[in-house]
Parts: structure tokens; sequence; C-alpha cells
């Protein structure tokens, strides 16, 4: 979690940070700061709270400086404060730091540098590479920057300035993200593309272990050993504007609107219209490696992993083979059992979840080979793993994942369908069907969009009750756990999913007259035993919200509020089902007045444990 940003050329810092940071709120948001090298000293503003806070604290004395750095926080060791908000000096004031990530020994650093004679002003673990590095100079800060790493033990991405060293910012890189723009007469750092787009394409990803060294007109790179590396440059693809708000109130509507898009994008150049197959060239296991596979292991957190439990619902109907899906912060400590025959599968939007990037390194350890999908080019996941099967989603911004979500549904849907053509567990006629309803599925979910103000009325009566519930078997059943946590995440509401025919082993005693149960009813094989326990709730007078496919007759004497959804192939409905759901969890969170976007507590990209 946490953003950095940084510049070094000939045009003022502070308004490239600010804006930089602008880009990077979605890692965190409980306080702001930056660093400018005013006129030879070094000048830190910072403040608790959101960037605003700092903008408003800055405005009026415009910190005047062509080199800074800047930090957007999300808290970790020590609470939201201006005292724990990034930038951090060592004892002199002559090195500042700002860093994202965990430094893991800091407690025993901070007793051995205090034993110094070190003071320390702030609770975080970031403090100590400051005074680390105070410790350690010895007139040359790229050496002593890289000794001052190579103690620190966690996670990291940091930069560090010196009032010595004016010409110079210098980062470094072990399992946080971390990129360098390349500019004409000026470098950047930020922590993602977006805060550097409106500058420049050009970047540098760096690598853990990676150090660089930037001045005005160089960018220089070494490996951990102090060796001069030469990497190559990254081009970045996408347009700024798909990186901003583009008209609407908040990210999140404007990423649910984006579906259509991004499944289109998703679905092209997959598609074999001559053979009807899904082809995934990037896939570089061969079909005998496929074929050995005899287990696979999906892996994952919050979203992405109801994502994988679609995924275990679709392999194993169209590819019978076992498939696991385990949260990524019990797989990595269960000692779970794998081998070479096993696939371990990860997904991840950001690519850059602490928990799953260990379950991939756990699963490449053990010999098994490692899928991922993701939503970012070049991020660690995608740059760790043997195969790579990417969203085209495009940046989300919104904490709550959407298109991301109904993209991964996509990409697990492609290589079971790969994988089923590969290992001849389907027939062709079976194949062939879901193939074409997945040619449907972006105009079906621009058609589910067209109205939203059925979303709108149904939200309306969910947010004067504290609680809502969530039905369905089967595949209704893991959508019904992703409603539940978008309700739950951005309109602070307490939901709960419960498979519908556990509901009598003791939840039902929650039922009472008017709570809003939303029952999924679009599986046909379990159509019957749903509607059985949907009466059941609605003999308790509980309001059902139910979501069904288009001409269910006779779900329509049973709802209170009936939610259509085109008819697709049954395996395929969960792509559909969510997006009502996406909705209702929106216009539920504006009209509680919340910050939509920005949940509280949360951030976008969990790169911390
Ligand atoms: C919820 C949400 C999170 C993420 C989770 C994993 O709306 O977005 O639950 O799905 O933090 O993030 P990624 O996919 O980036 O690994």
């Amino acid at each position: 979690m946490c953003g950095i940003v940084g510049y070094i050329g000939q045009k003022q810092a502070q308004d490239i940070l600010v804006n930089g940071l602008k880009k990077l709120e979605y890692r965190g948001y409980d306080s702001a700061g930056v660093a400018i090298d005013v006129g030879g000293s070094i000048v830190v503003s910072k403040s608790v709270g959101r960037l605003k806070e700092l903008e408003s604290k800055i405005n009026g004395t415009k910190l005047l400086g062509f080199r800074g750095i800047g930090h957007t926080r999300w808290a970790t060791h020590g609470r939201p404060s201006d005292e724990n908000s990034h930038p951090h000096f060592d004892c002199t004031e002559k090195f500042v730091v700002v860093h994202n990530g965990i430094i893991e020994n800091y407690a025993e650093l901070r007793e051995e540098l205090k034993a110094l004679g070190h003071e320390f002003k702030s609770e975080t673990d970031t403090e100590v590479i400051s005074h680390l590095i105070e410790e350690l100079y010895n007139g040359n800060l790229l050496e002593t920057f890289r000794m001052a790493v190579a103690r620190l033990e966690g996670s990291y991405a940091c930069a560090v300035m010196s009032e010595d060293e004016k010409d110079k910012i210098i980062v470094a890189r072990k399992d946080s993200p971390l990129v360098v723009g390349i500019g004409v007469g000026e470098n950047f750092i930020a922590s993602d593309i977006p805060a550097i787009l409106e500058h420049t394409r050009n970047a540098y990803i760096l690598d853990d272990y990676e150090i660089a060294v930037l001045t005005a007109d160089s960018v220089d790179i070494f490996d951990r050993q102090g060796k001069h590396i030469k990497k190559s440059v990254f081009e970045v693809k996408w347009d700024a504007v798909s990186a901003e708000k583009g008209g609407y109130d908040h990210f999140m509507l404007k990423e649910i609107d984006e579906q259509p898009k991004a499944l289109k994008d998703t679905l092209r150049g997959r598609i074999d219209e001559q053979n009807q197959k899904i082809k995934l060239e990037e896939v570089k296991l061969t079909a005998k490696e496929l074929q050995d596979i005899q287990k696979i292991h999906i892996v994952a957190c919050g979203t992405a992993y109801h994502a994988g439990l679609v995924g275990k619902y679709a392999i194993e109907q169209l590819v019978r083979i076992p498939v696991e899906v385990e949260v990524a912060s019990e797989f990595r400590y269960r000692n779970p059992i794998l081998n070479e025959k096993t696939l371990v599968m990860v997904i991840s939007q950001s690519g850059e979840t602490a928990d799953t990037l260990a379950a991939l390194r756990l699963g490449k350890a053990a010999g098994s080979r490692v899928a991922a999908i993701t939503n970012v080019v070049g991020s660690s996941v995608s740059r760790e793993a043997d195969d790579v099967i990417y969203t085209w989603a495009g940046p989300e911004i919104a904490v709550a994942s959407t298109k991301a979500y109904t993209t991964q549904l996509l990409a697990v849907y492609m290589f079971a369908l790969y994988m089923a053509e590969i290992r001849q567990t389907i027939s062709e006629q079976a194949r062939i069907e879901i193939y074409q309803a997945l040619q449907y599925i972006p105009e079906q979910a621009a058609r589910i969009l067209a109205d939203k103000d059925h979303a709108k009325k149904v939200a309306q009566g969910l947010i004067d009750w504290n609680s809502a519930f969530f039905i369905g078997r089967g595949m209704d059943y893991t959508v019904a756990l992703e409603g539940a946590l978008k309700l739950k995440e951005i309109s602070y509401i307490h939901a709960e999913a419960y498979a519908a025919g556990e509901l009598k082993h003791g939840t039902i005693a929650l039922i009472e007259e008017g709570i809003p149960v939303i029952s999924l009813l679009t599986q046909p094989d379990v159509y019957e035993k749903t509607m059985s326990n949907v009466i059941e709730v609605k003999a308790r007078d509980a309001k059902i919200i139910a979501v069904v496919n288009e001409g269910d007759v006779k779900s329509k004497d049973v709802a209170d509020e009936l939610i259509e959804i085109p008819k697709t192939h049954p395996i395929l409905t969960p792509i559909l089902s969510v997006i009502p759901l996406q909705l209702i969890s929106y216009y539920a969170s504006v009209l509680r007045g919340n910050d939509v976007d920005k949940p509280r507590n949360l951030a976008k990209s969990v790169t911390v444990e």
C-alpha cells in the first residue's frame, strides 16, 4: 500500500508531485506529504487526512524547487498522524525518505540506531531508513543507500534525496512496485503508471533489488551488487483519459459501465472464429503439460478469490480436474500439497497483492507450474508467473473491483474451455455452445447497464437496513458472495451470503419482517431447490429481491423486486448476474452519502500482509 512519486527536472516539482499523488490516492489516503529541494535545503510538508489537506497547507506557501519526492499513505506501522506521514528525515534533516512497504526488522534497527544516539520522531518503520542512511553516509549517497537497503528485511519501494548531493534522487525496490518515468531533461518516479502518464509514456519498471539513480538528464540502474545494468524501456500504451474519471461522479460507476468494452477487449484476439475455439497464445503450457496436470489450486484475495470460485465450477465442470480455491493469506501458511503435477493459478487485478504474490512464489518453489490472471502488465505477478492471461480491463481506480472481476471470470472461462478442448473433456457441441454464448456476453452486459433506475430503486429500499442477505446455490452462491462483499465494502451495510440450502441450519433465525434477501435464481439445475429456500424466507416476511433469467415467470409471484438478466449459457451467467448487484451496491453507497471510490479503512492494492 501507499503511493510514492518523485520528480527531478526543470519544472516546479510541487505541482507535478501533487498531481502524481492524486493519481495514486487509491493506494492509500490516510495522509500525504512532499519533500522539495527549495534553494538547496529540503523542505518537508505533510498532513494527516486526504491529499486536499496537504494541498491547502502548501498552496499558500508555494515550495519552489525542481527536485522533490512525495507520498500518499495507508497506515501500517503507526496510526495516521502528521508525525507518521511521509517523507521522513534523519536527525540532521539532510536525508529525506519516502517508502511503500513494510520493514520487518525495523524494531531491531530502531534500537540499534537509538543506541547510537538517533532520535526518532515517528512510530513508523520507514523512519529507520533515513537514520540508517545518515549513520552509514560516506560521502556517496548511492553506495550508502545500497548498504542501507541491504540491511532492510521486508518490502520496500523507497526514494531518498539528500541536501549534499543535489542533482539526484535515488530509488530502490523489493516486493513493492516502482516505475521510473523517462522524460527529456526531466525524470519521474511513481508506484504506478497513471501517476506519470501525463508526462511520459516511456518507463523502466524496476525489478526487485534494483536501484536507480535519477538526475534531470539521466537514469542509471544498478543491481544489488552495484553493477550497472541495462534495462529495456517499457512503452505505456494506455491512453491518459482512460485513467481519469471521464465525466462520471465516481470511478466505480465509470468502471461498471466500462464492462462491455473491457469484456470485448479481453475476448479480442482469443477467438479462433474459423474453428470456433478459444486460442490462448500467451499460455505456454504445452498440450502434454496440460494433459499431465492432476489438480489445480486457484489462489487469490477478496473479489479475485470470488472469481476463483467461479473458476472452480467452470473448470471442474468442463475439464473434470479437481480444483481447490483458497484465499492467499491462508494458502501461504498452510503447507499445501503441491508438486509438478499441480497447477497453481493466481488471480490478481493489481498483480501486486502481497499474499497472492507469496502464494505464487510458494507454488514455484514447490515445483508447480504457475499461471496468473492479472490486469496489470509489468506487475510483479505478471513477471513472475510462468503463464499470464491478461484481463484487458484497463486501469481500475475505484477501490471496489467491478470490471476486473467480470474480466477475470471471462479469463477463467476461456482457460477452462481451452483446457477442455485440449483434454477433450467436453463434446464438440457443448464446447461450441459455450463458445458462441461467450460472443454475446459484452452486448448482454451493455443491455443490463442501459437501465440503472431499477437498481437505484432497489438500493433505496436497502439503505435503512443494517443487514442484508444474499442467497443462491452453485454458481449463484459464488455471485452471492461477491454481491455481499460489494455491498459491505462501499455501503457499510452488513451483508452475508449463504448457500441457500444452508439457511435452515441456523441463519434463518435472523430473518425478520422486511429484511432484504437478494436471491439469485439463474441456475436451471438447482432452480427449484433455491426457489423452495426463497419461499421459506418469504414465509418469514423477508423482502425478496430476485435476480433471474429473462422470461422467468415463476419467480414473479414470489419476488417483491424482480431483476431480469439476459439469458446466456448457465455456466456463464455469473458475468451478467453480478452486474445488477454492483449497481445496487453503488447506489446504496451514494444514497448513504459514502465516499464510493475510497471506502473507509480500505486501499486498492494490498501490497502488505
Ligand atoms: C474488493 C476488492 C478486493 C480485491 C483484493 C485483491 O472490491 O477489490 O477484495 O479483489 O484486494 O486484489 P487484487 O485483485 O489486486 O489482487
